[in-house]
């Protein structure tokens, strides 16, 4: 194969109660990519449209993340790699995942996949540590793996995939400033009190449980962030009225997507995301920000070879 094109999917990460290790995939929205091999190794970032990235192939994180993978599994040719860059950065859906994602994917498969989509995120993650300045997984594993994944460790990588209980479906809606990840982690603190992170691992057990009982009320009780929200939420218009509009329209549950701005929810059953969307979307309207809004059913495959 000489050259792939792929759909490379947004995701949501954290789900309010597993900072860092929880994360889900989204459907509708993704960036394309075509990755295509050179005769000179290395990899060049060549047309980039929808968005304004960096071409330096040492400040894009998708060739930096190739660059990673081509360090282990060194070829003698090289990987051009063309983006229509559909997610916006900086809007809290994992923007720069799909980009270090859809490159390491692609250019897996032009290897003749040496790697599993499992040991992928260990090389995308170099392009994640470029973008927030930190190595965080929670967004590279839903888009490589699709659904809903936990990322047990770090460090190891001990990446799980959990199931997708049948009727769940996402509302994410997307008030037009940008938050550079980079930024809304720099406000977190490094201890927390033992209270909360006793709440905190309660209600992540509780999620986990619910997804495989597709118990939707037990879901609903543990979407709760006791950690993160109180201090990221100051960052983001109207959060507090957003989302208590989607609570009270029928959601499941809702909070900061990623590291914000835009703000999920979770409902059961299509119609009832379209609502939530609808009671999200009023406060913005009213004060007259722009905003974008999704609707997804859950991703169960992550990427795809179009
Ligand atoms: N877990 C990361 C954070 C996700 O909240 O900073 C960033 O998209």
């Amino acid at each position: 194969m000489e050259e792939i094109k792929i759909f490379a999917p947004a995701s949501v990460a954290n789900i309010s109660c597993g900072f860092d290790v929880l994360g889900f995939c989204l459907d509708p929205i993704g960036d394309i990519m075509h990755v295509s091999k050179t005769e000179t190794p290395g990899v060049q970032i060549g047309t980039v449209t929808g968005q304004e990235l960096p071409i330096d192939p040492l400040k894009n994180v998708a060739s930096v993340a190739v660059s990673a993978l081509l360090e282990a599994h060194p070829s003698k040719k090289g990987f051009r790699i063309d983006i229509d860059k559909r997610i916006k950065p900086g809007s809290g859906i994992g923007s720069s995942a799909a980009s270090a994602a859809g490159a390491v994917f692609a250019v897996n498969e032009l290897l003749g996949k040496p790697y599993s989509r499992n040991e992928l995120v260990q090389f995308a993650m170099a392009g994640e540590a470029l973008a927030s300045g930190a190595a965080h997984a929670d967004n590279l594993a839903p888009v490589l793996l699709g659904g809903f994944t936990l990322v047990r460790c770090n460090n190891t990588l001990d990446i799980l995939k959990l199931p997708t209980p049948p009727d769940l479906f996402a509302t994410v809606i997307h008030p037009k400033i940008e938050l550079k990840t980079i930024h809304s982690r720099a406000i977190l603190k490094n201890e927390i009190p033992l209270k909360k992170a006793v709440a905190q691992w309660g209600n992540v057990g509780a999620f986990v449980s619910a997804l495989y009982t597709q118990d939707y009320e037990l879901l609903s009780r543990s979407m709760q962030d006791e950690v993160i929200e109180p201090l990221r939420s100051m960052l983001i218009p109207k959060f507090n009225e957003v989302k208590q509009a989607a609570l009270a329209s029928g959601a499941l549950g809702s909070g900061i997507s990623g590291s914000g701005p835009s703000i999920y929810a979770l409902s059961k059953g299509k119609a009832m995301a379209i609502k939530v969307g609808d009671a999200m979307k009023t406060f913005y309207d009213q004060i007259g920000l722009d905003y974008d809004i999704h609707i997804s059913s859950i991703n169960e495959k992550g990427i795809k070879i179009l």
